[in-house]
C-alpha cells in the first residue's frame, strides 16, 4: 500500500504571552494523531509557528520597552522550549513574521486583488488621538448608554448585557492613555466572503467538519455573510500591503497563510516538494487542528482564500472545546490559569499527555482538568495498571532465568486478544477517539492484570525460581506490557522510550503489535514513571496563583479566593536561603496619588530611611491598592515593601519594588503596619 501524505497543523499561538495549559490540549491532541500516523509508516509532517502579528503584540512590546522583533523572538524560543517539554515532536515551529509569509501572504492577496475580490471603503471609527492609534472595541471603556454603569468595554455591558458601537458609548476613554477617543474615517480593505457563500455552503457540507460544526456554520451561511475587514491602519505590527502604504494585513489575514510559510520552510530544509502538498490537484491530506473559538477563520475565510487563489483546501479542520480546570473556565484571578512551564515545574509532561488522552473525544465539548481527578487516573491507570505489569514478571525473569524470555508463552489465547485490539484501537485514534482508544487499552490492562494475578508467578517461584512456568508466565505479562506500550505510545512517547530500552528489541512501531518477543533476553527493568503526588499539584496551583500577581498586580495581594483552591495553603516551599535572598524593608508613604487611567492604582512614593549620603532614599512604586484606600488615608503610614524585587517599566512609568498587602480584593485589602517603634529602612528578618 502506498503511503499517506499528510500535512497536519495545530493553531498558531500569539507571541504576546506564554503557552498555557489550553494551549497544550489542542498540541497534545494534534501531537497524538501525527505520532500515531508516524507509528503506522505514513508520511505525516507536523509544523506549526508563532502568531506574531498585531496590536497586542506591538503594545506589549512598547510596554517592555524592547522592539516587537525582540519580543516575538523571545517568545518564540520561550514557546519552543514549553512545546518541547510536553513533548510536542513538530517537524517545524515557524513564526509568520517571516519571510515566506510575507511571500505567501501578498501573492495570495495579490490573486485575491486580480480577481477582483477585494473591496474599498471608508469606515468610521474611534481613534486614540494620544496614542496616535484606531481602538479596537476592547480598548475603550465608558459609561454604558442604556444602565449608566461605568467602566464597560465598547461593544457591551457587562451590568446590563446591552450591546452597543463603542461610539455610543457616554463618557468613552481608551483604555490605553486615557485620552477622550474622537470619530476618524480611514479607507478600509475587505474580502468579498459573500462572493463565496455558494462555495461555502457546498464546501461546509462536504466532509471537511464535524457535525456539529457544519451545523452552526449553516445558520451563519443562512443570516448572508458580510465582507471581512482584512487591513489595518499605521502603526501596526505586521505586512504592509502591497501598493497600500500605511495600510498593514489584519493579524487574521496572515495568520492561516503561515502554516503554508512554516511548511515552505520545513520544505526548504527537507527538500519535501511544496506544490505536492498545495496544488489544487494535490492527493496530499492537509488537516488543521483549532479551538472552537476559530471556527470561522478556519472553515470560511480560509478555504474561500486558498480556492480563489488558486491552491488546495483543507482535507478537514478538527475542531475541539476549552480546557476548564476544576469545572471553571481557566481564570488568572482563581489561580487556574496554569502556563506549560509552571505545570513543567512540578509534574511530569505524560501525566497530563494521559490524562487528556483519557478525555478526549472528536467532538468540541470542553475538557475539565479536575485534578483530583488527574491524580486518580494517572495513578490507578499508569502506575497501578500498565507499569504494574512489567515490574511484577520482569525480576523473576531476570533473577530466575538471567533475562530471557521463554520460547513459548502461556496463555496465547490472552496474547491473541490483546494483538487484535490494535485494529480497533487504530480506529478509535484515526478518528479522533481517543477516550475510546485509551478504554480499550485499558481494558486489555486490567485483563493482563487479572491473569498475572491468578497465576501468581511468585507462589511458584517461592518453590522454584527456575520453573519454567514462571518463566512462560512472566514472558507473556512481559508481552502484553509490550502490546500495551505499543498501543500508548502516541500518548506516552518518553515512557515506552524507556520500556524499548527495558525490552530491548528495537523501537515499538504499530506493526510491533503483529509479533511476540520470543527467546529474547531483555534488560532490568528501571521504573518507568512515579506516581503524581497531590504535594506536586498544590506546588503548581501556588506558583500559578503567585506568577499572577507578579504579572498583574504591582501589589502582592494575596488573595484568600485564589488560596481556597488549594488543599494545602503554605503549598509550595521554598528553602531558608530563597526567603533571605528577599529584601523586606519596613518603609514611609511619604506621598500616594491617583493615577491618570490607572483604575486599579495608586503611585506611593516610600520612604526607605536615610541613604548613604544621609538623605531620605525614596521609591516609586505603582501599587493595585485604589480599591481599598484614598491616597490622604496612607500619607505617612508605616508598611512592609519588597525593596530588591527587580525595577519594572509600566505604562505610567517605573515601579521599584512592591509593598505588601492581604485580602480578598476590592474594598478588603490591607496594608501591612508594623508596630511602634519601627523606622523606616529596618530590614525584616
Ligand atoms: N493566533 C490565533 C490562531 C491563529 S491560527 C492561524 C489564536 N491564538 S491563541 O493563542 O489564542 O490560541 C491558539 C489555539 O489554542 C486556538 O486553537 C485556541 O482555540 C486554543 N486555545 C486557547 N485557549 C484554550 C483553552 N483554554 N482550551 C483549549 N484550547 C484553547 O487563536
Ligand atoms: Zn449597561
Amino acid at each position: 500500500m502506498s503511503k499517506r501524505k499528510i500535512l497536519v497543523t495545530s493553531a498558531l499561538p500569539y507571541a504576546n504571552g506564554p503557552i498555557h495549559l489550553g494551549h497544550m490540549l489542542e498540541a497534545v491532541q494534534t501531537d497524538i494523531w501525527v505520532r500515531f500516523q508516524k507509528m503506522r509508516g505514513e508520511n505525516c509532517i507536523y509544523v506549526c509557528a508563532d502568531d506574531a502579528h498585531g496590536t497586542a503584540i506591538m503594545l506589549r512590546a512598547e510596554k517592555e520597552g524592547i522592539s516587537p522583533q525582540q519580543l516575538i523572538d523571545q517568545v518564540n524560543a520561550d514557546h519552543k522550549r514549553t512545546y518541547d517539554g510536553f513533548l510536542i515532536n513538530f517537524d517545524n515551529f515557524h513564526s509568520t513574521h517571516s519571510e515566506e509569509n510575507r511571500h505567501y501572504s501578498e501573492s495570495i492577496y495579490k490573486s485575491l486583488r486580480a480577481n477582483n475580490r477585494i473591496a474599498m471603503r471608508s469606515i468610521t471609527q474611534l481613534f486614540d488621538p494620544e496614542k496616535g492609534l484606531f481602538l479596537a472595541d476592547r480598548f475603550v471603556k465608558g459609561t454604558c448608554p442604556k444602565c449608566k454603569t461605568d467602566d464597560q468595554y465598547g461593544d457591551n455591558c457587562e451590568a446590563c448585557g446591552a450591546t452597543y458601537s463603542p461610539n455610543d458609548l457616554i463618557n468613552p476613554r481608551s483604555t490605553l492613555s486615557g485620552a477622550t477617543p474622537v470619530q476618524r474615517d480611514s479607507e478600509h480593505y475587505f474580502f468579498k466572503l459573500p462572493e463565496f457563500s455558494d462555495f461555502l455552503k457546498s464546501w461546509t457540507r462536504s466532509g471537511t467538519l464535524q457535525d456539529q460544526v457544519a451545523n452552526k456554520l449553516s445558520e451563519w451561511l443562512d443570516a448572508g455573510l458580510q465582507e471581512w475587514d482584512i487591513s489595518r491602519d499605521a502603526p501596526y505590527f505586521g505586512f504592509e500591503i502591497p501598493d497600500a502604504p500605511g495600510k498593514y494585513f489584519y493579524v487574521w489575514l496572515d495568520a492561516p497563510i503561515g502554516y503554508m510559510a512554516s511548511f515552505r520552510n520545513y520544505c526548504d530544509r527537507s527538500g519535501v516538494n511544496f506544490d505536492e502538498y498545495w496544488n489544487p490537484d494535490s492527493q496530499a491530506e492537509l488537516y488543521h487542528f483549532i479551538g472552537k473559538d476559530i471556527i470561522n477563520f478556519h472553515a470560511l475565510f480560509w478555504p474561500a482564500m486558498l480556492s480563489d487563489a488558486g491552491y488546495r483546501t483543507p482535507t478537514a479542520v478538527f475542531a475541539h472545546g476549552f480546557m476548564t480546570v476544576n469545572g471553571k473556565k481557566m481564570s488568572k484571578s482563581r489561580g487556574t490559569f496554569i502556563n506549560g512551564h509552571t505545570y513543567l515545574n512540578h509534574l511530569n509532561p505524560e501525566y497530563l499527555r494521559y490524562f487528556l488522552a483519557s478525555r478526549l473525544s472528536d467532538g468540541v465539548d470542553d475538557l475539565d482538568l479536575n485534578l483530583e481527578e488527574f491524580v486518580n487516573k494517572v495513578n490507578s491507570d499508569l502506575v497501578g495498571k500498565v507499569v504494574n505489569i512489567a515490574s511484577r514478571c520482569a525480576g523473576f525473569i531476570s533473577r530466575g532465568f538471567d533475562g530471557q524470555l521463554s520460547h513459548i508463552p502461556a496463555a496465547p489465547e490472552l496474547l491473541s486478544e490483546c494483538q487484535a485490539a490494535a485494529t480497533e484501537i487504530a480506529q478509535a485514534y484515526e478518528q479522533r477517539e481517543y477516550q475510546r482508544a485509551i478504554r480499550l487499552v485499558m481494558a486489555q490492562a486490567d485483563k493482563a492484570n487479572q491473569y498475572i494475578a491468578e497465576q501468581a508467578p511468585w507462589t511458584i517461584a517461592k518453590q522454584n525460581p527456575h520453573d519454567p512456568q514462571v518463566q512462560a508466565i512472566c514472558t507473556t505479562g512481559i508481552n502484553l506490557f509490550r502490546l500495551l506500550m505499543t498501543y500508548l505510545k502516541p500518548v506516552l512517547p518518553a515512557m515506552s522510550e524507556k520500556a524499548e530500552k527495558f525490552l530491548n528489541a528495537g523501537e515499538l512501531d504499530w506493526a510491533s503489535a503483529e509479533t511476540l518477543l520470543l527467546a529474547h533476553r531483555i534488560n532490568t527493568f528501571e521504573p518507568l514513571i512515579t506516581r503524581v503526588e497531590q504535594s506536586a499539584v498544590d506546588a503548581m496551583l501556588a506558583e500559578a496563583a503567585s506568577e499572577v500577581e507578579q504579572a498583574e498586580q504591582p501589589a502582592a495581594v494575596a488573595s484568600a479566593a485564589d488560596s481556597h483552591l488549594l488543599k494545602d495553603p503554605i503549598a509550595g516551599e521554598i528553602e531558608f536561603p530563597d526567603f533571605a535572598r528577599v529584601d523586606l524593608r519596613i518603609v514611609r508613604i511619604v506621598e500616594a496619588a491617583y493615577v491618570e487611567g490607572a483604575d486599579k492604582l495608586l503611585q506611593l512614593t516610600l520612604d526607605l530611611g536615610p541613604g548613604p549620603d544621609g538623605q531620605p532614599h525614596l521609591r516609586n512604586v505603582f501599587s493595585g491598592i485604589r480599591s481599598a484606600y484614598k491616597p490622604e488615608q496612607l500619607k505617612g503610614r508605616l508598611t512592609v515593601m519588597v525593596a530588591n524585587l527587580k525595577p519594572r517599566k509600566m505604562k505610567f512609568g517605573m515601579s521599584e519594588g512592591m509593598v505588601l498587602a492581604a485580602g480578598p480584593g476590592g474594598s478588603d485589602i490591607w496594608l501591612l503596619s508594623p508596630d511602634e517603634g519601627a523606622q523606616p529602612g529596618m530590614r525584616i528578618m
